[in-house]
């Protein structure tokens, strides 16, 4: 976009799980992106939610300072600030949303709420800008959605889960192998040297919807059904399988979506938009179905605050503010 001096600077928040991200854009241009992870939760094998608060407590101050340093902003730059409101962990979301109320109140700035789910659709309109409607799907952690984008921030729930979301069943399966948390990633590299073989069943629901809370337990029964030493022996052909099953399961729902609406402006968003065989499958039926597929990079896909400031810039621009009573919400629709 053209530059000028009236062009806001957003520094944006995320804090709805357990990483702690911050971003800062001029315009819809990314000028710092970062985030600090936290390793803490590896031991669990999940994320313990009094433990993510603690932790962003420690790293936002230096995150936010490391940002302004990357962007190259002085904070007195700033227009206003961005933070996830929900939905999320809501001890993570506090930490979050009062951080961005305390800068915002000292530098008298305005404060932009955003939701987090539309911030993973969003994240398209940092690069590739599908023109609308497009239907998104996103498949991240806590969340599997089908998502009709009427305009930039006009979405329409249009299909969930039922119960487990995508990235849930890919952590969970990856967990029954042994795999250590996040196993998403984990289990996507080693489906690579792999082939889909075991024949898990794929779960049925009608509609737009999904579920994948019995996939997890038909994977359990079938590797208790075999012998010892059998998981280690077949992990890459068990990850293939695993990811088969979801990946066709989102195909086939998004393929239902994009006919039942006429729609052939297709997305794909959240944490497991970085699987590599769901970006393959999206690509490969885009060319044979006439779709124009967007897929996001890597580093917008999963949760980051690049994708909360961009948000922040569109409802800069609209004036749409939040006022200082902003308080968290653990569930919030799109
Ligand atoms: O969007 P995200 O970063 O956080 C939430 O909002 O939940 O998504 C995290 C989820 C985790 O379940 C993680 O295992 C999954 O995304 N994920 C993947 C891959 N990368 C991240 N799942 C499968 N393949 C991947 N390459
Ligand atoms: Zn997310």
């Amino acid at each position: 976009m053209q530059e000028n001096n009236n062009t806001p600077i957003i520094l944006a928040l995320e804090s709805s799980c357990d990483d702690t991200a911050c971003a800062i854009l001029r315009g819809d241009e990314v000028l710092a992106n970062l985030q600090a992870s936290q390793s803490i939760h590896e031991r669990f094998g999940g994320v313990v939610p009094e433990l993510a608060s603690r932790e962003h407590m420690k790293h936002i101050y230096p995150l936010v300072s490391e940002a302004l340093q990357v962007a190259s902003v002085k904070k007195e730059e700033l227009s206003a600030i961005a933070c996830t409101r929900g939905p999320g962990l809501i001890g993570s979301l506090i930490v979050g949303v009062n951080f961005a109320k305390a800068l915002a109140l000292g530098m008298s700035i305005p404060l932009i709420e955003v939701n987090h789910m539309q911030a993973h659709v969003a994240a398209h309109y940092i690069e590739n800008k599908p023109p609308f409607p497009f239907i998104c799907l996103t498949v991240s952690g806590g969340h599997t959605q089908l998502v009709l984008v009427r305009e930039r921030l006009n979405m329409e729930l249009i299909g969930e889960t039922l119960d487990d979301a995508a990235g849930e069943a890919f952590d969970k399966a990856a967990k029954l192998f042994g795999l250590p948390y996040p196993g998403g990633p984990q289990l996507d590299r080693l489906a690579q040297r792999g082939t889909a073989k075991f024949p898990f069943a794929k779960p049925k629901v009608d509609g737009l919807n999904f579920s994948f809370s019995g996939l997890k337990t038909s994977i359990l029964y079938f590797v208790q059904k075999q012998e010892k030493g059998f998981i280690e022996e077949n992990l890459t052909d068990l990850c293939a399988s695993v990811q088969n099953v979801v990946v066709e399961v989102l195909i086939e729902k998004l393929t239902l979506a994009a006919e039942s609406y006429g729609i052939n402006h297709i997305a794909i968003a959240g944490g497991v938009s970085a699987n590599s065989e769901l970006r393959t499958r999206i690509q490969e039926l885009g060319t044979q179905k006439g779709w124009n597929t967007y897929i996001p990079q890597f580093q917008y896909c999963t949760d980051n605050a690049a994708m909360i400031g961009i948000v922040g810039y569109y409802k800069y621009l609209s004036l749409d503010f939040a006022d200082l009573s902003l308080a968290p919400i653990a569930k919030w629709s799109i």
